[in-house]
C-alpha cells in the first residue's frame, strides 16, 4: 500500500489466522521497523521476544486468561521494557512512563508494517506480567508491556467505529 493514511485506516485487530508460518526474512523486515521507532534518550531499553514455539505459545495464552488468538497464531511477540535501565536513567518516570512509551511506539511501528506486508496482528493488553515472564523464562527486570499475535488474517472484520474528529482533537 502506498498511501500510509491508507495502511492507517485499513489495518484492524486480526484474531483469526491461517496456520501459514511467515517467511524469516519477512519477519525480520518488520521487526527492524520496531527498531526505528523513537525511545526516551534514544536508550532503546526494550527488548522483542519472539515466540514461535507451541507449548510456549499456550503457555502465553494462558498468561493472558486463555485468549485462544495468542495460542492460534503462527508468531507471538512480546514487548518488553527493561525497568533497570529505566529506572537509572529516569527514575520514576522511566519506569511509569518511558518504558511503556518505548515499547508501545515500536510495537506500533511493528504492527503497521506487519499489515503492509499483508499479516495481522492483534495487539493484546489484558495479561498476567508474572505469568507472561514465566512463560518465556525472562528475567525480573523485562516488564512485558503488549503481546502481539501475528499472522496472515483468515479474516479481516469489520472496522469498528471511532471517535467523531472533533470529541477526539481539540484544537486550543
Ligand atoms: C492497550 C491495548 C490493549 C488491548 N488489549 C487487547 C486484548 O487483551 N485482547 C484483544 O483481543 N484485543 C486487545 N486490544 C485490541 C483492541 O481491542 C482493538 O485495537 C480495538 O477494539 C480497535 O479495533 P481495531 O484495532 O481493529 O481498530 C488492545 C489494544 C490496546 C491498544
Amino acid at each position: 500500500m502506498d498511501d500510509i493514511y491508507e495502511l492507517i485506516k485499513q489495518r484492524r485487530s486480526i484474531r483469526n489466522f491461517k496456520p501459514d508460518p511467515i517467511d524469516e526474512s519477512v519477519i525480520k523486515r518488520i521487526l527492524e521497523a520496531g527498531l526505528w521507532a523513537p525511545s526516551a534518550g534514544n536508550l532503546q531499553a526494550r527488548t522483542i521476544f519472539v515466540v514461535t514455539k507451541e507449548q510456549m505459545k499456550r503457555d502465553l495464552s494462558d498468561a493472558c486468561f486463555g485468549q485462544d488468538h495468542v495460542a492460534q497464531a503462527p508468531l507471538v511477540l512480546v514487548g518488553c521494557t527493561d525497568v533497570e535501565s529505566m529506572r537509572s536513567y529516569y527514575g520514576k518516570r522511566g519506569t511509569t512512563l518511558y518504558g511503556i512509551c518505548d515499547v508501545s511506539a515500536a510495537m506500533e511501528n511493528i504492527i503497521l508494517a506487519a499489515w503492509q506486508e499483508g499479516i495481522g496482528t492483534c495487539w493484546v493488553g489484558n495479561f498476567d506480567e508474572e505469568q507472561v515472564r514465566h512463560a518465556l523464562r525472562i528475567d525480573k527486570r523485562f516488564l512485558p508491556v503488549v503481546v502481539v499475535a501475528m499472522g496472515y488474517p483468515l479474516e479481516v472484520p469489520p472496522a469498528p467505529a471511532r471517535k467523531c474528529f472533533d470529541e477526539g482533537v481539540i484544537v486550543l
